[in-house]
C-alpha cells in the first residue's frame, strides 16, 4: 500500500473539531499533500484529493469506477464503502454505483422521467409546503431549523413528486430521520429504515404500475428509450436513490446555508434588501456561493482505480478507493478569488458542489428550486432571525461523505 509520510504539522483529520470546520485541515492538505493516502474513521484507507483542477479532473476519469466490485480490499466485503444495506444486490443498481453502459442507459431513462420542465412545475407546490413548515413555528418566536425546517422539507418534497400518498408521507419522514440520526453510529437502525423505504416503493411501483398517474413514479415505469423500459427493480432502486441522493443533501444545504447568512450579517443583509425589493437574482447566485462555501456533500461517493493511473504526481494503484474532497476544491484559491470569503454575488464560481461529469447531480435543478425556495422565503417572512445558540456550541454530525448541523437554534420576533 502506498505511504505518505506526513510532515509534523499536519492536522488531524477526522476529529472533532474537524468535523466543526475541516477547511484549515483541507487547505493544508491542498498545500503539502494534494493526493493523500489516509486511514478514515471506519478503518477503510483511501487517497483524498483536494485541489480543484486534480478533483475535476478525477471526477471525469473512466478509469475511476464507481462501482464496488472493482475494490480490491475487504472494505467493500465488509459492507464499509456505501449505502448501508447495499449488499442487497436489489440496490446495487442504481445510477452512483455503476458505470458505463449501465449507467448510461439507466441516466437516459430516468432523464426523461425526471426533466426539468416537471420540477419547475413544481415550484407552487414547494412554496406550499415551504409556507406550511414556517406557518408551523412562526407564532412561537423560536425555533430549530433543522428539526422543523431544512429536515421536513426535502422528504415532503420528494415524496410529493414521487407520488408517495400524503397519509403515508410520515412514514418516509420517520424512516429518513432513523437513517440520519444512526449515522456513524450502530448500524441496525439505518439497515432497518433502509429496508423498509425499499419493500414500501417496490409495493408503490408495483400498484403504481396498474393505474399509472403524473408522477415521477408512474413517468419512470412510462419511460422509455428505443422499446427499453425499466424493470420494477430497476425503478424501485432509482426511486429509493432519488430518495437518498436528495434528502440529506437538501437538508443541509438549507441548514448550512442558514447558518453561513446567519453568521455573515453584512450579506445576509444584502440579500434581505435585494428580497424585498422584488430582487430575485441575488438568490440565485447566493445559493451558489452557498453550496461553493459550505456545500452540503464534503466527499464525492467513493470511486475505485480500474488501470494505475497518476494523478498529481502520485500513483494509483488498481483497486484503491480515491475520494475527491468538493469541499477541499471548492476553496481552491488557484480557482477561486479569496475562497474563504462568502460573497453572495460572485460570479465566477464553477463550484464542485454538485459534482462534474457524467455522475452530475440529475437533482440539481430540484435542489437549487427548494433552497431557493427556502431561503427566500423564510428572511422574508422573519426578518430579524437570529441564531439562539454560540455557533461553538452547535454540533455537526459526523457522517463522512456528507456536512451538515445537527440543529439550528433561532430567535425571531414571532408572527
Ligand atoms: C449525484 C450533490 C440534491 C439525486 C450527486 C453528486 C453530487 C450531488 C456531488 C455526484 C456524486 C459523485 O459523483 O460521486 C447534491 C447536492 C444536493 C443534491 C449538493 C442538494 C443540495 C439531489 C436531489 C436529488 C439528487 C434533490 C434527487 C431528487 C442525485 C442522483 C445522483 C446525484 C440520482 C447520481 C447521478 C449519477 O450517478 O448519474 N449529487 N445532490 N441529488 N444526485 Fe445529487
Amino acid at each position: 500500500m502506498p505511504s505518505s509520510p506526513p510532515p509534523a504539522d499536519r492536522p488531524e483529520l477526522f476529529s472533532w473539531e474537524f468535523a466543526a470546520n475541516p477547511y484549515p485541515a483541507y487547505a493544508w492538505l491542498r498545500e503539502h499533500a494534494p493526493v493523500h493516502w489516509t486511514t478514515l474513521p471506519s478503518g477503510v484507507e483511501a487517497w483524498l484529493v483536494t485541489r480543484y483542477a486534480d478533483a475535476r479532473q478525477a471526477l471525469a476519469d473512466a478509469r475511476l469506477s464507481k462501482n464496488p466490485a472493482q475494490h480490491s480490499g475487504q472494505a467493500h466485503r465488509s459492507g464499509r464503502v456505501g449505502i448501508p444495506g447495499e449488499r442487497n444486490a436489489e440496490l446495487m443498481t442504481h445510477l452512483l454505483n455503476i458505470d458505463p453502459p449501465d449507467h448510461t442507459r439507466l441516466r437516459r431513462l430516468v432523464s426523461k422521467a425526471f426533466t426539468p420542465r416537471r420540477v419547475a412545475e413544481f415550484e407552487p407546490r414547494v412554496r406550499e409546503l415551504t409556507d406550511r413548515l414556517i406557518d408551523g413555528f412562526a407564532g412561537r418566536g423560536e425555533a430549530d431549523l433543522i428539526h422543523e425546517f431544512a429536515f421536513p422539507l426535502p422528504i415532503y418534497a420528494i415524496c410529493d413528486l414521487l407520488g408517495v400518498p400524503a397519509e403515508d408521507q410520515d412514514d418516509f419522514r420517520d424512516w429518513a430521520g432513523m437513517m440520519i440520526r444512526h449515522q456513524g453510529g450502530p448500524r441496525g437502525g439505518v439497515a432497518r429504515a433502509v429496508k423498509r423505504m425499499r419493500t414500501y416503493l417496490a409495493d408503490l411501483i408495483h400498484r403504481k404500475r396498474a393505474d399509472l398517474g403524473e408522477d415521477l413514479i408512474s413517468g419512470l415505469i412510462r419511460a422509455s428509450d428505443h422499446g427499453e423500459h425499466l424493470t420494477e427493480n430497476e425503478a424501485a432502486a432509482m426511486a429509493f436513490i432519488l430518495l437518498f441522493a436528495g434528502f440529506e443533501t437538501t437538508v443541509n444545504l438549507i441548514g448550512n446555508g442558514l447558518y453561513a447568512l446567519l453568521t455573515h450579517p453584512a450579506q445576509r443583509a444584502r440579500l434581505q434588501s435585494a428580497l424585498a425589493a422584488g430582487d430575485t437574482e441575488l438568490l440565485g447566485t447566493a445559493v451558489e456561493e452557498l453550496l461553493r462555501y459550505d456545500g452540503p456533500v464534503e466527499l464525492a461517493t467513493w470511486r475505485f482505480a480500474t488501470e494505475p493511473l497518476t494523478l498529481a504526481g502520485q500513483q494509483i494503484a488498481v483497486g484503491d478507493p480515491v475520494l475527491v474532497v468538493l469541499a477541499g476544491a471548492d476553496r481552491d484559491p488557484a480557482r477561486f478569488d479569496r475562497p474563504d470569503v462568502l460573497d453572495l454575488a460572485r460570479r465566477d464560481n464553477p463550484h464542485l458542489g454538485f459534482g462534474h461529469g457524467i455522475h452530475y447531480c440529475i437533482g440539481a435543478p430540484l435542489a437549487r428550486l427548494e433552497a431557493q425556495d427556502a431561503i427566500g422565503e423564510i428572511l422574508q417572512r422573519l426578518p430579524d432571525l437570529q441564531l439562539a445558540a454560540a455557533p461553538e456550541d452547535l454540533r455537526w454530525r459526523g457522517g463522512l461523505i456528507m456536512r451538515g448541523l445537527r440543529q439550528l437554534p433561532v430567535r425571531f420576533t414571532a408572527e
